[in-house]
C-alpha cells in the first residue's frame, strides 16, 4: 500500500464511497455544499497553497484518501481531512495504514510536530481509527450541519521524534 499525490482522475472513486447524505456530512462536515459531490467541486477544495491531497493505492487501485494542509503560516503544524476509505474495504484495516502512511509522510518528509484532526462524535469507526494510531483527544466543539447541531472532537498527534531545530531549541508552531 503507497501514498502518493491525488489525481483529478481519482475523483469520482472517491466521491462514490459516500453512500448517503448522513455519511457525506460524516466526511466532510459543511466543506461541500452539495450532495452528491461532483469531481470539479473536490478540485475545487484542493485549490490553492498548502494544501496536499493524497491518495492511497494498492498497486493500481484506489483504496483511500486523505487531505494533509497547513492551518496556518507556520509549517510545524499540520491538519488532515476528508479521510476516506473504500466503502466495500472498512474494518479490514485500511484505515489504520492510511493514517499510519500519513503520519509518516508529515513526520519524516515534511518535519511537522503536531498533526490535528477534527472528528464527529457520531462517527465511532474514525474515531477509533484514530486512536488506534495516536491520535488524543484534546477538546469538543459543536457545528451546525445542515439545521442539526453535531458534536465533534478535536484530536492531536504529537510527532515525539522531530528534531530541535539548529538553535538547539524545540520548533514552535506559529498559530
Ligand atoms: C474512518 C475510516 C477511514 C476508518 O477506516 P477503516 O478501514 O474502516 O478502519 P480500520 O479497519 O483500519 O480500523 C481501525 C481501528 O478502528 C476500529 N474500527 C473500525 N471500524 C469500527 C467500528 N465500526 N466500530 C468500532 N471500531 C471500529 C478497528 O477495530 C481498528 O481498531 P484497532 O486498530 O484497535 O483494531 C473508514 O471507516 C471510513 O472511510 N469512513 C467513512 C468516511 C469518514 O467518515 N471519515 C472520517 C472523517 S473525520
Amino acid at each position: 500500500m503507497t501514498l502518493r499525490p491525488f489525481n483529478i482522475s481519482d475523483a469520482p472513486a472517491i466521491l462514490s464511497w459516500c453512500k448517503d447524505k448522513h455519511a457525506f456530512r460524516l466526511w466532510s462536515a459543511d466543506r461541500y455544499k452539495d450532495y452528491p459531490a461532483q469531481p470539479s467541486d473536490m478540485i475545487a477544495q484542493y485549490e490553492g497553497d498548502n494544501l496536499f491531497p493524497m491518495t492511497m493505492v494498492d498497486g493500481e487501485e484506489i483504496v483511500g484518501h486523505i487531505l494533509l494542509r497547513y492551518p496556518s503560516a507556520g509549517k510545524s503544524i499540520i491538519r488532515f481531512g476528508f479521510i476516506i476509505v473504500d466503502d466495500t474495504k472498512r474494518g479490514m484495516g485500511y484505515g489504520r495504514r492510511l493514517l499510519q502512511l500519513a503520519i509518516d509522510h508529515a513526520c519524516n518528509q515534511m518535519g511537522v510536530k503536531t498533526i490535528t484532526l477534527g472528528v464527529f462524535a457520531d462517527n465511532p469507526s474514525a474515531l477509533k481509527c484514530y486512536q488506534s494510531v495516536g491520535f488524543k483527544i484534546t477538546g469538543e466543539d459543536s457545528y451546525m450541519i445542515d439545521g442539526e447541531k453535531w458534536k465533534g472532537y478535536e484530536m492531536e498527534y504529537v510527532n515525539y521524534n522531530h528534531k530541535n531545530d539548529e538553535t538547539g531549541n524545540q520548533s514552535q508552531g506559529h498559530e
